[in-house]
């Protein structure tokens, strides 16, 4: 082995029921003083917010509150956001909720120290060259099982340029300290339990077969998808099942650990799905999973055998029909012309599918006629 790679693992992960109880002694310890608080409007209904606040007084710090974040957060999020950080001289942020609050928490911190234009940081052309250590400290909490934003050291925003989802990506964007509280998702409907949960399990997958070296990153995703198998169905029939929710956020955390080594195919053909036609990330990777197996198989039918057994303890299953019976237990529909998507609008899935940096990494090379063949096969 000739090669050399890096592997990082530095996020402070304080994980379990309770655990939003360390908030303002994780304050103290990144040195923050006054906190910028980024979620949205469904977290504030959901009444965690206040929670939040409510500990970060007792602790005589003071907050702020940034909340216009649209469910795929776009660049004018960012700015206004920016722009509300200097307004109320914060000095680190708190990032909480689904996957949108917790990017735009890393883009707005990015942001408020960075002077280039957005897609200058573009992961697809090296933009992590131009992200320094400069940037304000994150505490992310996490409301959903699924994005593993939480622990990731990258941020999906859509740019205003290109209206397309890019990858911020920088170890310097990792957050300091993640509180990981399976309780704030005891409440969450079975829709999105089954849509970000399947996001978590891509995730574990897509890094399980990517190209690359990574054995550490590999055993994680494997475990992850143990987590999975066992804690999914049981999370969406039984919400308030703190085990399933806890087995549920933990392979959430590991998915995005996991994919520092890489993503793949499916994460290529989800993304235009969100910005094209509206679609939940983790429901557009759940629909999309099993076609992209089916067409990943050949060429890593050993690794997609490891992934068998993980989900079923049977080698010999096939994984794509393995996901197709997971996705119509848990209600996610099997096609994309269910969920609204048109068949007209595959030309334009396929150009920006193609220009999504996650498929370079699959263990298939993908042309975009491969791109354009996936999307059909799922309507
Ligand atoms: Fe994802």
């Amino acid at each position: 082995m000739a090669m050399i790679t890096t592997f990082s693992f530095p996020t402070k992960i304080i994980f379990g029921p309770g655990a939003l109880d360390h908030l303002s002694a994780a304050v103290h310890e990144i040195g923050g003083k006054r906190p910028l608080l980024v979620t949205d409007k469904g977290v504030i209904a959901s009444g965690i917010v206040e929670q939040i606040q409510t500990k970060l007084k007792q602790a005589n710090l003071n907050s702020a509150i940034f909340d216009e974040v649209a469910s795929n957060p776009v660049e004018a999020n960012v700015a206004a956001g920016v722009a509300c950080y200097k307004d109320a001289t914060c000095d680190c942020l708190i990032a909480v909720g689904g996957g949108s609050p917790l990017d735009m928490g890393k883009a707005i911190a990015l942001m408020s120290t960075h002077a280039w234009p957005m897609e200058q940081y573009d992961d697809k052309i090296d933009g992590w060259q131009r992200i320094t250590s400069n940037v304000p400290r994150v505490i992310t909490i996490p409301t959903t099982a699924g994005t593993g934003s939480e622990v990731g050291r990258s941020a999906v925003i859509t740019l205003k340029s290109t209206q397309r989802k890019t990858v911020i990506f920088s170890p310097n964007l990792m957050p300091r300290v993640a509180l990981c509280d399976p309780m704030l998702t005891l409440k969450l409907p079975p829709k999105l339990t089954a849509a970000t949960g399947m996001d978590a399990l891509t995730h574990c997958l897509e890094a399980y077969v990517s190209k690359g070296y990574h054995p550490m990153c590999d055993g994680i995703a494997l475990q992850g998808l143990k987590l999975i198998a066992r804690s999914l169905v049981r999370a969406v029939e039984h919400g308030e099942d703190l085990e399933a929710r806890s087995d549920m956020m933990m392979a959430a955390s590991m998915g995005a650990v996991a994919f520092q080594k890489g993503l793949g195919v499916c994460h290529s053909l989800a993304h235009p799905l969100s910005t094209i036609a509206g679609l939940h990330h983790g429901l557009a990777n759940a629909i999309m999973l099993p076609y992209v197996l089916a067409f990943n198989q050949s060429a890593v039918a050993e690794r997609l055998a490891d992934v068998a057994a993980a989900l079923t303890g049977d080698r010999t299953r096939n994984a794509a029909d393995i996901i197709s019976e997971m996705n119509k237990r848990i209600g996610i529909p099997a096609r994309l012309s269910e969920v609204g998507v048109r068949r007209e609008q595959i030309p334009a899935l396929t150009e920006q599918a193609f220009e999504d940096a996650c498929h370079l990494l699959n263990p298939r090379p993908v042309a975009k006629e491969d791109l354009r063949a996936l999307y059909e096969a799922a309507m």
